[in-house]
């Protein structure tokens, strides 16, 4: 479909300008947007963002509470006719302070690409819960032994689980998923809700450093602090292993990043933008190429078993654009959400 065709399948089932689709968390859920999609359509907007394909400026901030973060995340993807802003926050205090509801909370509005008007306005919490894990998996993909039988996880929150739930599309021979969190109670609903689903046994760890010594590939998840308090020692980390960050610098001493073979980030500007607010108060290790450079084929990815590979990924808007125009036309095919009146043309 060209770019009109598509519009004119849209605006079939929606009349662009005088209704917009409204979808709930469930609504978004029950299209049916697999995590195979969900992993396949991430790789895609990485190597198009480093492939310079998308229009998305870094994202900007505010930051209401001590540590917590709304971001204002705009991106336009040409080729998928994608386009539309992420607003997304994180306050991890949240679950303390208001109990039942969650640190990360996101919603998009979804434009159409040739008017400017919203076509939707949906729920991006569960698409930022699984389409980070899959920028982790894409890294892991092409940075990690892909033979890896070990993995850690340090933080047992929702990205937590989310990654554990995923990670075997990737590295199919784990046999031992190691997972830490401050809390036990955490450790315990991951390990009960993951468990099931997964082959390889899950073990709760009894510190930072087993999992630091144990695991040749680990992910992190933890609040990210403005001021970061490191809390795995250099001497725990060895050649050979990769580590996959979600939380900026937050888990491993600077010593780490620095002697790195290879370190990459998602989007070089926004890590560049993220140092100029203090997110790396030690400086941003050499950057060896973004993660969707190494994806594409623009950069080699590891070549040999002993590099110490490090990937810290921010997230990206193209991510949640791209997922957000599968999930928008799947819940246009299947009816789903409420169509809320927008306004009605007086011409
Ligand atoms: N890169 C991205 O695209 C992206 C997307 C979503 C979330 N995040 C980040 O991921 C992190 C986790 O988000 P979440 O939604 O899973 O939050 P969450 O609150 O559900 O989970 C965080 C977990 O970390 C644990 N924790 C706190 N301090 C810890 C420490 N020092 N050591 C070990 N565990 C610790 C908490 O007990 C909690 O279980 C946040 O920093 C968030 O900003 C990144």
């Amino acid at each position: 479909m060209n770019s009109t065709e598509y519009r004119n399948w849209v605006n079939d089932k929606l009349n662009i300008g005088e209704d917009v689709l409204y979808l709930s968390m469930q609504d978004v859920i029950d299209t049916g947007t697999t995590a195979e999609e969900i992993i396949e359509l991430t790789e895609r907007a990485m190597i198009a963002y480093s492939a310079k394909k998308v229009e998305m400026p870094a994202k900007i901030g505010l930051h209401p509470q001590p540590d917590s973060l709304m971001h204002a995340m705009p991106a336009y993807l040409p080729d998928e006719f994608a386009c539309g802003i992420k607003w997304g926050s994180n306050f991890p205090t949240t679950r303390e302070r208001f109990p039942g509801l969650t640190p990360t909370n996101c919603q998009i509005i979804y434009n159409d690409h040739e008017s400017g008007l919203p076509l939707a306005f949906l729920d991006a919490t569960w698409i930022t819960e699984v389409r980070t894990p899959a920028v982790s998996l894409v890294a892991a993909k092409y940075l990690a032994n892909l033979d890896a039988t070990t993995f850690g996880m340090y933080g047992c929150g929702i990205q937590g689980k989310a990654h554990v739930k995923m990670i075997e599309h990737v590295l199919t021979k784990l046999e031992t998923i190691y997972v830490y969190d401050l809390y036990e109670a955490a450790m315990d609903k991951l390990i009960e809700q993951c468990q099931p689903l997964v082959n390889a046994r899950i073990v709760k760890a009894s510190s930072y450093e087993q999992v630091a010594k144990n695991c040749e590939v680990i992910a992190s998840a933890i609040p990210i602090h403005h001021h970061p308090h490191p809390v795995v020692k250099d001497e725990w980390i060895s050649k050979g292993q990769t580590l996959i960050a979600c939380d900026c610098h937050s888990v491993y001493e600077d010593g780490v990043y620095k002697r790195a073979d290879i370190y990459t980030v998602d989007s070089e500007e926004q890590h560049r933008l993220l140092e100029t607010y203090g997110y790396y108060p030690w400086g941003l290790p050499e950057i060896y190429a973004e993660t969707g450079a190494v994806a594409g084929g623009l950069k080699p990815g590891r070549s040999s078993k002993d590099q110490l590979i490090v990937s810290n990924n921010v997230g990206m808007a193209v991510e949640d654009m791209m997922v957000a125009r599968r999930v928008f036309d799947r819940a246009l095919e299947k009816d789903l959400g409420i169509r809320l009146p927008l306004w009605k043309s007086t011409k």
